[in-house]
């Protein structure tokens, strides 16, 4: 069951225990140098990634006392960032507070789009009544150019709708011929996820217009946090269903995120032909992505690089979770394509460069904690490369990467990489299926994160580890033929504003 509900503004909490979470948080050996973190507390979903007043906003779903020992201290709302190039983040501190009669059990996750001179947010509050039943409401704010935010006083939509269940929440917002419509989670009355579309001719009365029909009728139990978008005349809809059982190679995390890319969604019939549901993200850790449409034309997504309901090492030091950097997408036939933003090369300093004849004989080489390592392979039919990151002296523990020529599979293992988390998962993903014999691979390390993009931004990983202070090495072998490979490492700088302090 859920805590009590005690808190609902951050300036409710006493200040005390906000101090003793953050002196324990800076006790933490696993602290990021380049990926927003929580100061304290849960860090769960990208919420409200826009581009508003001449900078970039990005909230999450923040939960700052989740591991404070009193059980009544429970408090769950947004956290807010600005920044100018989408890797140095301003912290802003609490950005929405759970204040409300409609969002007393949280204010759960939500979107926000640049509406003449406000940030138009539309999220879901959620409330439970004494008898534990949850009545979601829908709620509609704007933030002025002071960085104010104000909340309407009705809500837009009120409890569930018929035919679904109270599992109603996450709207995603976007403007598409002076309409306004969003994409939102729901769950079916017999128990499987689907997503609705709602519509409002002023961005403040909302109606739902009915269910996306897609080719899933069973494909699992509940769709969290949906992204409709157009890109390249395609229409994507990706979103996060939570009751998929692994299949294959495929859907081995305890909840999925995956796209649907087809035609345009018809706004009118609600009808969307798409081919079949592609995971996103092949690593450990990604769920409840969310993208923004830039004023540049890019489009942007940034991911928890986390699940609910696991354990992370870092919460014996009063935190925990992360997002991934952001990603531009693209499309190339019928797969989505992601690239780490261009700006994320403004971090690179120190370059190295080395060509490997790789043989049984390993290269290796010290590393830093926070470094991007870009890799060209050319494998001989039978190669086996295996890539050891964030390694011990002893070759005992390490993160390996395993490219196999002969099945064309790239593997990521996190059994060896530290301290073990979500074991019960697999220790194995198979990131990448049918690679050539040039492999392209450019890879983010940072203190207790991995983030892979393979042959272009074609298959991408990202995953949590969590490494001691000795593993600083790198090590690259090849366990069968030869194979040669141009190296290409920087260390990334330490980007100090992402994780400053500012909730006090
Ligand atoms: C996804 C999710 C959302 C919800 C939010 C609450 O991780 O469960 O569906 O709005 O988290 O934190």
């Amino acid at each position: 069951m859920e805590k009590l509900v005690k808190y609902h503004s951050f300036s409710q909490i006493p200040k005390e225990y906000i101090l003793e979470m953050k002196n324990l948080v800076n006790k933490s050996p696993y602290r990021q140098n380049y990926h927003i973190e929580p100061e304290s507390g849960y860090l769960n979903d990208p919420n409200g990634f826009s581009f508003f007043n001449g900078k970039y906003h990005l909230f999450y779903q923040w939960t700052p006392l989740k591991y404070q020992k009193d059980p009544e201290v429970w408090y769950q709302g947004w956290y807010h960032l600005t920044s100018e190039d989408l890797i140095h983040w301003e912290a802003q501190g609490p950005g929405i507070d759970p204040d409300t009669p409609f969002e007393t059990h949280g204010a759960y996750s939500g979107s926000a789009m640049q509406d003449n001179d406000n940030l138009l947010i539309f999220y879901t509050g959620n409330t439970r009544t004494v008898d534990w039943e949850r009545i979601p409401y829908q709620i509609i704010a704007r933030m002025d150019k002071e960085g104010v935010i104000h909340k309407n006083t009705n809500s837009a939509i009120t409890g569930c709708l018929e035919g679904y269940t109270d599992h109603f929440r996450d709207p995603k917002i976007w403007k598409e011929k002076g309409d306004y419509y969003a994409v939102i989670g729901a769950q079916r009355i017999d128990k499987t996820g689907c997503t609705i579309l709602l519509k409002s001719v002023d961005g403040e009365n909302w109606e739902a217009k009915g269910e996306v029909q897609t080719n899933y009728t069973s494909l699992g139990y509940m769709w969290e946090c949906p992204d409709y978008f157009e890109l390249d005349g395609k229409g994507v809809l990706v979103f996060s269903p939570q009751g998929i059982s692994p299949e294959g190679h495929k859907y081995h995390n305890i909840y999925q995120t995956g796209y649907l890319l087809g035609e345009s969604l018809d706004l009118e019939t609600l009808q969307f032909e798409h081919e079949t549901f592609r995971e996103l993200d092949r690593g450990f850790d990604i769920y409840a992505t969310q993208s923004a449409s830039l004023p540049d034309g890019r489009q942007v997504l940034i991911g928890w690089m986390g699940l609910p309901e696991l354990a992370y090492p870092t919460e014996e030091f009063g935190y925990c979770g992360c997002l991934t950097i952001p990603r531009e997408l693209s499309i190339q036939g019928n797969q989505l394509i992601q690239k780490p933003i261009q700006e994320i090369t403004k971090l690179r300093k120190n370059h190295y460069m080395e060509h490997c004849e790789l043989s049984e004989q390993e290269m290796k080489m010290k590393t830093s904690f926070s470094y991007e390592l870009q890799l060209q392979l050319n494998l001989e039919k039978d190669s086996i490369v295996s890539l050891g990151l964030f390694s011990d002296k002893e070759h005992q523990r390490y993160t390996e990467i395993k490219i196999d020529a002969t099945e064309g599979t790239i593997v990521l293992d996190r059994s060896k990489s530290g301290k073990p988390l979500a074991e019960k998962f697999g220790n194995q993903r198979v990131i990448a299926e049918q690679i050539s014999h040039e492999v392209q691979l450019d890879i983010f390390m940072d203190r207790s994160s991995i983030e892979i993009f393979v042959d272009g931004g074609k298959y991408v990983a990202s995953s949590r580890i969590f490494p001691s202070d000795e593993q600083n090495y790198l090590w690259m072998k090849n366990v069968r033929k030869q194979a040669t490979a141009q190296l290409d490492y920087w260390e990334l700088e330490k980007n100090e504003e992402n994780n400053k302090d500012n909730i006090l």
